[in-house]
Formats: structure tokens, C-alpha cells, sequence
């Protein structure tokens, strides 16, 4: 197996993966822009490690250049993916990450020639987004290769950590109510849509959301249209749309400030059990223009255990590839990337 380095190891995401690399045997190089956040989390582990901001152009450069592949998960990447991607692509270096955020993903996509001619794999998204939406896309989208529309939900019952607080916080101007349009991203008429969806254990309210298969799934598949929905209580969908004239205020400074600093002081991102108990589930639809449709449904691990178990699998899986170019998990390695993980388990009939 190849070099590698994990970027942001010290966040919450960061150390699950880290440690979990460790119980796997592997060996990656741990980095970060703090020394003394990095180096005991290093010495705990047994592991090397490198201090470099990503504004230290050229440093940065030099050192993943020294690596066959960069896992990052420093985020939110909307302030963090594009310095990585610029020194990968000048390094030589794979660059894989733990984003959810669309415009990363489109920016991504859009350095496919550098990527092939620097003879690396840019792959976002090797985490709970979008490794189990992007399965299921392509494979309901093999099901049915004519589609024309694609609806993907799900829903996730641990919490949110620290980074994907923030993260939301930071892409509050996407708007919940984004789809993929004829080809193209497009803001609904509504800024909250709803939709009952069964899923394989219950029928639950979702709205849509900018998830990143808005951008995957139509890489992974070619579909034109496509909507991504989240599970949400009714009662909290009813608090949404009365107060979603608020979300406009933390675009505002100031607030978004205070938002992010109270994040920083009460989120800490959900613990093992909750990790160890909690579990995910996807439905996606594909239907072609004649109104024939191919559904799926899966029951998978909780997100951060996925993210930190598809992340590892998606690193041991670029390392060992002849890959270039820019990729979605699915689109690289198929549709049962998913059926990998343990307690992953998809239907074609739905059980309830
Ligand atoms: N795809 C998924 O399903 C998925 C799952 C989990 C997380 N995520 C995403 O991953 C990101 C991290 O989440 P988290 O909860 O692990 O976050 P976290 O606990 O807040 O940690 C963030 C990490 O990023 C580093 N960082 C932030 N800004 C940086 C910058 N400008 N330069 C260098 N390092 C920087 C932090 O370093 P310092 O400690 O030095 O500040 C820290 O190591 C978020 O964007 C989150 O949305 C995605």
C-alpha cells in the first residue's frame, strides 16, 4: 500500500479515522495546521506526523508531494478543498475527502483534465456523503438505464458534529430547496419541499436538501433530474417553514459568527454507542420517461461510522487502482462499493 497522508486528523472526523486506520493496520501520516493538536494524537497512535497550513502554498506543495494519496478531512472545504486540490494536482498526488458541499464537488468535476494529466484521482465525498446515495443512485439507474429522473432520500438518527454544525451554518445561501434540473443545479419554486417516503423500516416526512448527489449522482449516472431529500420529524418541518426567513439571517456577519462560536462550545459530535447503535437508511427511485421506475432501498451504519469506514475502503481502493481523473465513489467502483461495509444490507422489494 502507498503513502498516505489524513489532513485534519485532529478534528472530530479526523481521529475516528485515524484510529480506525490504526485498528486496521494501516499506517497513514497524520496532518494538520496545529502542532499541538497534531503531535499527541500522533504520539497516542504511533504514527508520523507533518504541521502545514493550507496557506503555505508551496509547503504544502512540497509535502504532498511526498505522498501517494491526501485523505482530507479538514472542513468545511468550502474554505479548505481548493488549496489541497491545487497542491495534489501539482504533487502528483491523489486527493480524496469527506465534503458534502456541492460547490466543492462542481469544482472537483471541474479539474478532470489536470487530474488525468497529473495521472491522479480527485475523489470527493468518501463519506456518508455520498458513498450509500451514490450506490444507490447507480444502481437503480442500472436498473432502469433510460431514466430520466432520479429521487434519492434518507435518513440518519445520531447527530451532527462539530464540522457538519459549521458546515451547514457556512452553506446556508444553498438553500434547501436546490434540485438538478435538465442538467442543471436549479432552485425550486418552494424553499422547503416535502415529500412522504417509505423507507424499508417506516414511512417518514422528508424535505429536499442540496445533498451532494446533485452533483454525484449525476456524474455516477447521467440523470438529468434529480432531487435529494432528508428524513425530519413533521413537527420540525412545521418549525422550518414558519421560521425559514430566519436562515437568511445568518448569512449576515455578525451572526453567523456567534452561530459558529456556539457550535464550537456546545457540539461535540455523537459518541461510540451512539455511533455503534445507530443506524442509516437510503431509498432511491429511478424512472424513465414512459413512467417505469426501479426503486431500492438500504439499511447501513450510522454516518460517521460509515464515513470513517468508506473512507478507509475508498483509500485502500484508489491506492490499488490504475485510476485518473475525477471520480464519485459509485462511479469508480460500482454500485456494491456500499455492500462493503459491514451491516449494509439493500432491497429491491421493499420489506414493510
Ligand atoms: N461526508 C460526510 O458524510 C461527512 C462526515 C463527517 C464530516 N464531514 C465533513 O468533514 C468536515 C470536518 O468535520 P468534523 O466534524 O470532523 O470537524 P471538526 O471536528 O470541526 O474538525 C475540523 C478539522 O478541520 C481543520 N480545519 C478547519 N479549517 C481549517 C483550515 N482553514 N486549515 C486547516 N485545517 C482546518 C481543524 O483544524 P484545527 O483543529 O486546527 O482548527 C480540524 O482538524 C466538515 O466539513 C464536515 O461537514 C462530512
Amino acid at each position: 500500500m502507498g503513502k498516505w497522508l489524513l489532513y485534519g486528523a485532529n478534528g472530530y472526523t479526523g481521529k475516528l479515522i485515524a484510529e480506525h486506520a490504526v485498528e486496521k493496520g494501516l499506517t497513514p501520516v497524520l496532518g494538520g495546521r496545529s502542532e499541538e493538536k497534531i503531535r499527541p494524537l500522533a504520539e497516542r497512535l504511533g504514527l508520523e506526523y507533518v504541521v502545514v497550513g493550507l496557506n503555505e502554498k508551496l509547503k504544502l506543495t512540497t509535502t504532498v508531494s511526498q505522498f501517494d494519496l491526501v485523505l482530507h478531512a479538514a472542513g468545511p472545504f468550502k474554505h479548505t478543498a481548493h488549496p489541497m486540490i491545487k497542491a495534489c494536482i501539482v504533487g502528483k498526488t491523489h486527493y480524496l475527502d469527506i465534503t458534502g458541499e456541492i460547490d466543492v464537488f462542481e469544482y472537483a468535476f471541474s479539474h478532470f483534465h489536470e487530474a488525468v494529466s497529473a495521472g491522479i484521482v480527485l475523489m470527493p465525498g468518501v463519506g456518508f456523503d455520498v458513498i450509500p446515495t451514490d450506490c444507490m443512485a447507480k444502481y437503480v439507474s442500472d436498473k432502469l438505464p433510460d431514466a430520466d429522473t432520479l429521487d434519492i432520500a434518507f435518513q440518519t438518527n445520531g447527530g451532527m458534529s462539530p464540522g457538519t454544525s459549521k458546515t451547514m451554518v457556512e452553506s446556508i445561501e444553498v438553500g434547501n430547496g436546490l434540485a438538478r434540473r435538465y442538467g442543471a443545479l436549479q432552485a425550486l419554486p418552494n424553499r422547503i419541499n416535502q415529500k412522504q417516503v417509505q423507507f424499508s423500516h417506516k414511512e417518514l416526512s422528508t424535505i429536499s436538501i442540496p445533498w451532494g448527489d446533485l452533483v454525484t449522482a449525476f456524474h455516477s449516472t447521467g440523470i438529468p433530474n434529480i432531487t435529494t431529500y432528508f428524513a425530519m420529524p413533521p413537527a420540525q418541518i412545521a418549525q422550518m417553514k414558519r421560521f425559514s426567513w430566519m436562515m437568511g439571517l445568518l448569512r449576515l456577519g455578525p451572526l453567523r459568527k456567534m452561530a459558529l462560536a456556539y457550535i464550537d462550545r456546545n457540539v461535540d459530535g455523537p459518541d461510540q454507542n451512539t455511533r455503534d447503535s445507530a443506524k442509516s437508511y437510503v431509498w432511491a427511485k429511478a424512472t424513465n420517461p414512459a413512467g417505469q421506475s426501479a426503486e431500492a432501498w438500504l439499511e447501513t451504519m450510522e454516518a460517521y461510522k460509515l464515513t470513517v469506514f468508506g473512507a478507509l475502503l475508498c483509500v485502500e481502493r484508489v491506492l490499488d487502482s490504475q485510476l485518473t481523473g475525477v471520480h464519485t465513489p459509485a462511479g469508480a467502483f460500482g454500485a456494491d462499493l456500499v455492500m462493503e461495509l459491514p451491516g449494509s444490507i439493500r432491497y429491491d422489494e421493499c420489506p414493510v
